[in-house]
């Protein structure tokens, strides 16, 4: 069986040097359907290695109940890996930032008061090593040395970023270990400041993350670490966005370049994204930096490797780079060809207030709940309670509102609070009446001094500076509410005030991936056949959702779409290509 460790310069694998040339790709981001494609493009990109995280959030949404199948199952990803021909690093979290929902850390850890984050706080470590052996216990006999494509495991993500407590990093070290992973592990941290330093312990291999001056980069990761192989574990080749800002770019020559020097250099990377993929339903994650910015559906990234999973400009540069220090293959994946644009109209099919009061009861709240504390970690929920106080207007107020709520009185709109604009007070026109709001969660934050944040309305909640009371709330469970109203055949007349659900038939000569254009939508959530594509908004930048192949079908596909504003036009369209939006330059 093939070994891999750690020599005085380099990798070695087997004893001989090997120069480590991965791409991040991570299954949660890619329609099962299409792992296998999206892996062999990868490879014939020239990559040797595949990298992906594992969010724990997704894998345990709620305490207890762990799911690794369909598309969580992580040793069918590893095994298509291998399969390819390429080696696999595993990187478990149990915080990974990724711009996912959450940085991947479950919200039901929080319920806990007082609980630790990323630290070596004992409840926090218990409920990490809990995770981290059904996670290691999937990774244990997918090692090179067993026979499968594991080389490395990352132990936690750019921690120097976030604190120094190396009491928590030994831990991490501890229990990977009696898992029974004996490859190499290792951390990751920008190559500034302390920040190498406070994120590793002196037995983990160092490596760095960062996208320009990797000479620059890799002299600091050389000073701080005399010996070893010098690994770039997160080269950056393009950026993430934010709704309503620009779509990044970053130019293909330049990329190139700087992965050229990279390589030059002998170092070994791992190009961060090889292929970016989406943020499908409701798994997004967001950044605060004193402005809560959410980050958009689309995870392209501006990879070599498209959201679609075409390959770019960027590839055909990075191949050519690649080709001068190693084997590359002859084969290329297919570029794009225009995708099938068939239209069809919308017709509303329900409100979702009242889906959601046929499907759940109002539950009286003690004092002003969070999204969490009803156990609704993602998405959706009615707040109300009742005024019974004079005709004249008055001022509501909340501390904060995470991240929007959508207020009617008596069923009548009246206004929304949006985070993003620290929106936080409202003028009521009368105090009587049903005060009812809907509130959105639109990612939770994954970087940064606001993980572990709950969600909702962060109270107190005051009206004219008295506090409110006597709140009640309707879980939303969206996905489930998507599918009784993709299952209704009578509409609605006309068009609704409210948030509500419209639904279309398109019909597809064939399965293909589509791109659904929602320009002219206002602010909401689209399913494909019970597929949550995702959010979309008019904010932009992105003006498509990417519809995956396999989530279509020859013959007829319903599409619902929970309408949270106005949509201009009821009508379903497609772009031929992926519209991604506007850039800075
Ligand atoms: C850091 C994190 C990644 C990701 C990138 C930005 O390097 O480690 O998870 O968030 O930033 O895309």
């Amino acid at each position: 069986m093939p070994q891999f460790s750690i020599g005085e310069r380099d990798f070695l694998l087997d004893g001989e040097p090997f120069q480590v040339i991965s791409g991040a790709l991570h299954y949660f981001r890619v329609h099962p359907g299409q792992w296998r494609e999206r892996l062999r493009a990868a490879r014939q990109m020239g990559l040797n290695t595949i990298e992906t995280y594992v969010p724990w959030n997704e894998h345990e949404p709620r305490r207890g109940e762990f799911d690794a199948s369909g598309r969580l199952d992580l040793a069918a990803f590893l095994e298509l890996v291998h399969d390819e021909g390429m080696f696999a690093i595993v990187r478990p979290g149990p915080f990974i930032c990724a711009e996912w929902d959450g940085g991947g850390l479950p919200a039901w850890l929080f319920l806990e008061p007082g609980i630790g984050i990323r630290s070596s706080e004992p409840r926090f470590v218990a409920e990490i090593t809990r995770y981290l052996e059904r996670v290691l216990a999937i990774v244990e006999p997918l090692q090179v040395q067993s026979g499968g494509p594991v080389i490395l495991v990352q132990i936690e993500n750019e921690y120097g970023a976030y604190g120094s407590d190396k009491a928590y990093l030994e831990e991490l070290v501890r229990v990977t270990r009696a898992a029974g992973i004996d490859v190499p592990l290792t951390t990751v941290d920008q190559p500034a400041g302390t920040m190498l330093d406070d994120g590793s312990l002196p037995e983990l291999l160092k490596t760095g993350s960062f996208g320009s001056r990797s000479a620059e980069r890799l002299a600091t990761l050389r000073a701080a670490q005399p010996t070893g192989p010098l690994m770039c574990s997160e080269f950056w080749c393009g950026w993430f966005d934010h709704w309503g800002a620009h779509h990044h770019t970053t130019t293909p020559a330049e990329s190139a370049a700087e992965l050229d020097t990279l390589l030059a250099a002998g170092a070994s990377v791992n190009i961060y994204m090889v292929h970016g993929g989406t943020n499908f339903g409701l798994t997004n994650g967001a950044n605060d930096k004193g402005v809560f910015q959410p980050t958009i559906t689309s995870y392209d990234y501006d990879s070599p490797l498209d959201e679609a999973g075409r390959p770019t400009e960027k590839f055909h540069r990075f191949r050519e780079v690649i080709a001068r220090y190693a084997p590359v293959p002859d084969e290329t994946p297919a570029g794009a060809v225009p995708a099938p644009t068939p239209t069809a109209p919308l017709r509303t099919v329900a409100a979702l207030r009242t889906l959601a009061e046929g499907a759940n009861e109002w539950m009286p709240a003690a004092g002003l709940p969070t999204l969490d504390s009803i156990g609704r970690y993602r998405g959706f929920a009615y707040y109300r309670t009742l005024l019974e106080g004079s005709g004249a207007p008055a001022v509501f107020t909340v501390d904060e509102v995470r991240d929007r709520a959508t207020a009617t009185l008596d069923g009548a709109y009246i206004g929304t609070l949006a985070r993003e604009l620290h929106e936080n007070a409202l003028t009521l026109p009368r105090t009587s009446g049903e005060f009812a709001l809907l509130i959105e969660d639109e990612g939770r934050v994954n970087y940064g001094t606001r993980i572990g944040e709950q969600k909702g309305l962060i109270g107190p909640a005051r009206l004219d500076g008295s506090e409110l009371t006597g709140w009640q709330t309707l879980d939303v469970d969206i996905d489930a509410l998507a599918a009784e109203a993709g299952a209704l055949e009578s509409s609605v007349d006309g068009v609704l005030a409210e948030p509500a659900f419209l639904v279309a038939d398109v019909e597809l000569d064939e399965a293909s991936d589509l791109f659904l254009d929602t320009r002219h939508f206002g602010k909401g959530l689209v399913w494909v056949n019970g597929f949550a594509l995702g959010r979309y908004w008019r904010k932009g930048p992105q003006g498509t959702l990417y519809v995956p192949r396999p989530a279509t079908r020859a013959g007829s596909n319903r599409i619902v779409v929970l309408e949270l504003e106005t949509l201009a036009d009821p009508t379903i369209r497609f772009a031929p290509d992926l519209i991604l939006g506007h850039t800075d330059f």
